[in-house]
């Protein structure tokens, strides 16, 4: 514990706003900075947007738009969606920024100077959507099969990056896991890759895309899109000093690199295992810790595209089911690392049995049982008897130290491990919990029958429940601070808790007064 932790995710293309895809890798990574925030680390988040290259180029002329007035629209809808879903980045960046494009400058300079960029020639298939280069074997009947279209033939000079320089280098870094990819099913396909496949010099430069950053050396080349784009994950730090860097530190320094996970999917996982690290190595800087590739999305499914008219946004799920109810249901949507079939049938089910019935009905009626309890105990002192069985009454406490440090270790290494659907298992399993324990115990009849365990039971649940929400807090930030305020908690009090004595049994005051809040997840209608 307190470490640094540096995340980021990929940074966008803005051909498009974002949807639930952008959406699924952005709050995962927000739910890991903010876990990682809560147990003391010192946390970088980094997200943004991809502007640069070809494809945009020509989105943008289709939309009769200028290039940089398109760009800065769809960067804002961006922003915008993630401030909507109180996404807690501590910088956006945009490839477009002159600090960002500077640094690239920089950084390829010196790649060249080193002697592992050369002129050349590239010839090829060239597949905008990808900004890649294609193999034959890569086409499904003559097309990409992640754009299904025909890739242009290309054939032009172009100044190529040694990248076969690198291949046993990484290949045993990553069989070391030095440079780890997560799950191991993704790392064995990369090593596959490089066993069978190799890697081969790239082409690193376009000349007839003018959208993007000058090569220092040779003007009439624009760098190739990808090398342009993962140096934001530099740049973003305040690498070299261009960018304003990071809230920590005055400016180029490099406290946060190397970053310890990089989020993505596996549409990106080959690049990010090859020309990545080997730009890295290059330039002579750490390897980033872990890449993570969580799983792809389809809807009811089917591919989730404009034509088939299914695409999901982060602002209709906000919409229909609030922001820490839209966070919820795309954080649990799949096994983090698995693909996964998710639609609005789901979500809907999901939302009323594990929200509204689940978590919002624990504490509704835990604060309603804690009012009765107040309620019996003024009667009885209005007819002058003594109330043993008071909340008040540390006496009766059963103190439940062993067990939820056992939750809390799960739930640390859970996270820890990326495991983000299942920490919410931990969450979910202490909610069932406590329904059982509120029905074997049932609180409403001790407290009817005057019976002095009732003072005990009620704070376990209570005290239960404000683990629970700090369990909850990376997750739905919001909805942890409900349940702290209904619990008569002082959030600024909750938040600046060291992790270690928030964590431990018994921090909920025994004379706290409890208040009854709006419903948590008001139930979906039909
Ligand atoms: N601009 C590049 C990344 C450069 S990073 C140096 C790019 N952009 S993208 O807009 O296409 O984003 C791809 C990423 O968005 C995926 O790797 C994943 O993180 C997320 N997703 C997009 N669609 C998705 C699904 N259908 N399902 C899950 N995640 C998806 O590639």
């Amino acid at each position: 514990m307190n470490k640094k932790f540096y995340i980021t995710t990929p940074i966008y293309y803005v051909n498009a706003s974002p949807h639930i895809g952008h959406t699924y890798t952005t709050v995962a990574a927000d739910i890991l900075a903010r876990y990682h925030r809560m147990i003391g680390d010192k946390t970088f988040f980094l997200t943004g947007t991809d502007e640069h290259g070809a494809r945009i180029e020509e989105v943008a002329k289709k939309a009769g738009k200028e290039l940089q007035e398109f760009t800065d629209e769809i960067a804002a809808s961006f922003q915008f969606a993630w401030d909507e879903l109180n996404i807690s980045n501590d910088r956006f960046i945009r490839t477009s920024e002159e600090g960002h494009k500077k640094v690239v400058q920089k950084a390829l300079q010196k790649m060249y100077d080193n002697g592992d960029i050369y002129l050349g020639k590239h010839e090829g298939l060239y597949c905008k959507g990808c900004e890649q280069y294609k193999n034959e074997k890569d086409l499904v009947e003559g097309k990409c099969p992640d754009h299904k279209t025909v890739p242009e033939k290309m054939s032009e000079e172009s100044y190529m990056f040694k990248l076969s320089k690198y291949k046993d280098e990484l290949l045993k870094k990553i069989k070391k896991d030095e440079f780890k990819i997560l799950p191991v099913e993704k790392k064995n396909e990369v090593i596959s890759f490089y066993e069978n496949e190799g890697l081969n010099d790239i082409s690193f430069s376009r000349k007839n895309v003018k959208w993007g950053v000058k090569l220092p050396w040779d003007e009439s080349h624009t760098a190739y899109v990808w090398s342009d784009a993962f140096l934001n994950y530099l740049t973003g730090i305040g690498w070299k000093g261009e960018i304003p860097p990071t809230p920590f530190s005055k400016g180029g320094n490099m406290e946060f690199w190397p970053a310890d996970a990089h989020l993505m999917s596996k549409d990106i996982l080959r690049v990010h295992a090859t020309i990545w690290p080997a730009m890295l190595l290059s330039l002579g800087l750490d390897l980033p810790k872990t890449l993570f590739i969580h799983g792809y999305f389809m809807i009811d499914g089917q591919k989730m595209s404009k034509s088939v008219g299914n695409v999901i946004t982060p602002n209709d799920l906000v919409k229909k089911y609030g922001v820490d109810g839209a966070r919820y249901l795309v954080a649990s949507a799949a096994v983090f690392g698995n693909d996964g079939d998710i639609g609005w049938g789901k979500f809907d089910e999901k939302y009323n049995a594990d929200l509204a019935n689940g978590i919002g009905n624990l504490l509704a009626r835990s604060i309603a049982l804690t009012e009765k309890l107040r309620e019996a105990a003024v009667e009885l002192q209005n007819k002058g008897e003594n109330f043993q069985f008071s909340i008040f009454n540390f006496q009766t406490i059963f103190n439940d130290q062993i067990l939820i440090s056992k939750n809390w270790v799960d739930y640390n290494v859970l996270l820890d491990l990326i495991q983000i659907d299942k920490a919410l298992e931990i969450i979910k399993l202490q909610v069932k919990f406590l329904d059982n324990y509120i029905t074997a115990t049932k609180p409403w009849e001790l407290i009817k029958n005057k019976d002095e365990k009732s003072g005990g039971v009620m704070y376990n649940i209570l005290e239960r429940i404000r683990h629970i929400a700090l369990m909850v807090y990376p997750f739905m930030p919001d909805t942890a601070e409900k349940i702290w305020e209904s619990l008569g908690l002082n959030v600024q009090e909750e938040m600046s808790k060291k992790f270690d004595e928030a964590i431990k049994w018994g921090g909920l005051p025994v004379d706290t007064k409890v208040k009854k809040g709006e419903a948590l997840f008001p139930r979906l209608e039909k």
